[in-house]
């Protein structure tokens, strides 16, 4: 595997491995495990880049759970902006169920935000939120990030569901823009 790789216009470094990722990703599994051990929850995978981390989290839980998916975007490039659309939305009923949301990442926390406006009148016991990845420099909201794989600085990153227009989501590592220096 190469320690650098280039997409479309820009470079990026190898910044963590398939194995620290999988680390990551048994960390969140272990927490999760333990806190709904009696429970029966509906996980809700952000789509696309949430897939790969989800895949693999679901694959390393032991919990009593449904799966569905929702669909939302809110990156233009290597830029989070400040609106959030809906591109596929919720078709579950909520009611009564503990909800766990499966991103990707939480960056300035806009599409969380998000989130929890979308599920607020469900009806729904509570919600928490499970991410691989974190950047809490850039993070603007109150609210808990309740389960985090990795704490990651304010750069962008692509690999593992993460991508730059599209791609790179496939590769196995992570990596980070590289700084022009
Ligand atoms: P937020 O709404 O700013 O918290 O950003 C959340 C979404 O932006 C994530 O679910 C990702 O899809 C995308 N995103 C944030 N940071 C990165 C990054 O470093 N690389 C690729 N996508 C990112
Ligand atoms: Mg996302």
């Amino acid at each position: 595997m190469n320690d650098s790789v280039t997409v479309l216009d820009k470079t990026f470094v190898k910044y963590l491995s398939e194995a620290d990722i999988d680390a990551a990703e048994q960390r969140v599994a272990d927490m999760i495990n333990r806190d709904y051990k009696d429970d029966d929850v509906i996980i809700l995978i952000t789509l696309n880049g949430a897939i790969f981390f989800a895949v693999e989290l679901l694959k390393k839980l032991h919990v009593k759970c449904r799966v569905s998916c929702i669909k939302l975007a809110s990156y233009n490039g290597t830029q989070s902006t400040n609106t959030v659309q809906n591109l596929i939305g919720l078709t579950e009923d909520l009611r009564d169920q503990r909800v766990l949301v499966i991103e990707d990442i939480v960056d300035t926390g806009h599409t969380y935000q998000h989130i929890t406006n979308m599920l607020k009148d469900s009806g729904m016991r509570d919600m928490r939120i499970a991410t691989l990845a974190h950047k809490p420099d850039a993070y603007k909201l109150d609210l808990p990030v309740h389960y985090v794989g990795i704490n990651i600085p304010n750069k962008f990153v692509i690999g593992h569901g993460f991508d730059y227009n599209g791609y790179g989501r496939n590769f196995p590592d992570i990596y980070q823009l590289k700084e022009n220096r």
